[in-house]
Order: C-alpha cells, then sequence, then structure tokens
C-alpha cells in the first residue's frame, strides 16, 4: 500500500465521522457566531469538525500540515509549503447548515509540494461522497463522474455564489456579473457551498461554476474532483489556477471556461 493509499483511507474513514455530527446537528437549535460580517457564520460544530479531522490525521501522521478555515479565523497564519498540507472546510455551506438546507459539506484535500493528491467533499445528509485522486478520475459514491463536455456558454447551467461578504465593491460585481449572464446562459443556480457548486460540475449536474472571494479551503477538493472528472480549473481571467488566490473558474471544457472568463466583471481580493 503507497503512503497515499494509506492517507486516502485515514481521511475517508474521519470525514464519515465528522459527516455523522453535521447530519445529527443540522435540524437542531444552534447558535451562529459570526466572522467577517453579519453573513459569515460559524458555529460550534464547524470548529468541533476541524478539531476532529486535525486531531485524527495528526494522530497518525504527525508531521503533516493543515490550513483549515476556523483555525485561520481564530488568527493561526495560512501558509502553503511543500509539507503534505490538508486544506480543510469542515462545513462549507455554513449558512445552509446553520437554516438546515441540505446543502452543506465537509470539503478537504491533500497538497504535497503543492500539488493535489487527493479531494474530498462529502454532503453527509443527501448522502453524496465525491472523490479523487490525482490521475485517478473521480467517483461519487465509489461510481466514476464525468463532466458532461458542453463547450458553449449560451447553452451551459452557470453554478454562481452571492458570496459571504457585504462589501459593496465585491456586491456590486456579483449583481453586475448576475446580471450580464442571464440573458447569455440557459440558467444561474447556487446551492451555497463552493465546494458542491465546483462537485456539480464534475457530475454533469452543471456546466461551468466560478467565484470570486472563496477561499483555499472552499476550492482546493472541488479542484481536483473537476479536473479529474475530465473538467478544468482556471482563474476567472483564464489564466492558471491559484488556490490561494481566492478566485475560482471550473468547467466541464477549457473553450467553455475561456469563454466565460472574456465576458466576466473581474474582481480581486486580497491572498489567502
Ligand atoms: C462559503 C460557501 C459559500 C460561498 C462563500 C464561502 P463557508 O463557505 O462556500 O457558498 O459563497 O464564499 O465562504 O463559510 O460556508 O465555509
Amino acid at each position: 500500500m503507497s503512503d497515499i493509499d494509506e492517507y486516502y483511507i485515514a481521511v475517508l474513514r474521519l470525514v464519515k465521522e465528522a459527516g455523522s455530527i453535521v447530519r445529527e446537528k443540522i435540524n437542531q437549535p444552534k447558535d451562529a457566531m459570526t466572522k467577517s460580517c453579519e453573513v459569515d457564520l460559524v458555529t460550534e460544530w464547524d470548529q468541533k469538525v476541524e478539531k476532529l479531522l486535525v486531531e485524527g490525521i495528526s494522530s497518525k501522521f504527525p508531521d503533516h500540515k493543515f490550513i483549515g478555515e476556523e483555525a485561520t479565523s481564530l488568527g493561526t497564519k495560512v501558509e502553503l509549503t511543500d509539507a503534505p498540507t490538508w486544506i480543510i472546510d469542515p462545513i462549507d455551506g455554513t449558512m445552509n447548515f446553520v437554516h438546515g438546507l441540505p446543502h452543506t459539506c465537509i470539503s478537504i484535500a491533500l497538497l504535497i509540494n503543492k500539488t493535489t493528491e487527493i479531494g474530498v467533499v462529502y454532503n453527509p445528509i443527501l448522502e453524496q461522497l465525491f472523490s479523487a485522486r490525482k490521475g485517478q478520475g473521480a467517483f461519487l459514491n465509489g461510481a466514476p463522474i464525468r463532466v458532461t463536455g458542453e463547450k458553449e456558454l449560451r447553452k451551459a447551467l452557470v453554478m454562481m455564489e452571492m458570496g459571504t461578504s457585504r462589501d459593496p465593491e465585491k456586491m456590486k460585481i456579483v449583481l453586475e456579473n448576475a446580471n450580464n449572464l442571464t440573458p447569455q446562459v440557459h440558467g444561474i443556480r447556487a446551492l451555497g457551498s463552493a465546494a458542491l457548486n465546483m462537485c456539480m460540475v464534475a457530475l454533469g449536474g452543471a456546466d461551468i461554476s466560478f467565484e470570486f472571494g472563496i477561499h483555499a479551503w472552499d476550492i482546493a477538493a472541488g479542484d481536483i474532483i473537476v479536473r479529474e472528472a475530465g473538467g478544468v480549473c482556471i482563474d476567472p481571467a483564464g489564466g492558471p489556477f491559484d488556490v490561494m488566490s481566492r478566485r475560482v473558474l471550473c468547467a466541464s471544457t477549457m473553450e467553455l471556461a475561456q469563454e466565460l472568463a472574456k465576458v466576466l466583471v473581474q474582481y480581486y481580493p486580497e491572498h489567502d
């Protein structure tokens, strides 16, 4: 068994365990605290799930590093080195989790030498486990998944989000993009989780997904899942994807990705 096999088996077990916490708590009353603004939420369960994942991985692989949403919001510095690093969003779609909307997931990726080796996105409410390993394809609950292959924006179903920032400049650009795109595409959808939006592209349920202002933990796992499903992940201005740039555009084909990149109004948040 290779090292990566071992990491993969360990993370799947932990993600399942974390998922049972999310499943048990989603319909129970919970206190939501705010982070960067009044719609950027965190609950004690986000923190507990992150702790479970970090402690579980550390106990088996003590030299592994972490970039976790909740540790970062408590002041831990984000640092991506060549060391094996797990990028973790314990609950992506916290707003949905708080409201009981069943589109919420655990998103976790392993990068070694800054290359993504493993990505897992698990929605324990709808029992959807998306997974990918470098060079081995992408799967939903163990069955292979594939992007649609759509090349034309006018025929595309687009995933986008309003985001969790109330910054007026950011909101203006989000609304401008929604406004400009609506008459140019088949439709626009938002699940409320950047990771699940990306998995919809991998699954072939949507053709393209983009967002500005997300963080590495929202997109690291989705990136490898989309690429292993045959899609592409780029910067929304058309250049190479950078997991720390807080910008993402993934699509079923490069033609479609570049067509959208040309018409998007761009927003450049501060890097992670
Ligand atoms: C958020 C979700 C949301 C996206 C935000 C993210 P969180 O992650 O992915 O869909 O629009 O940009 O911050 O806070 O629920 O982990």
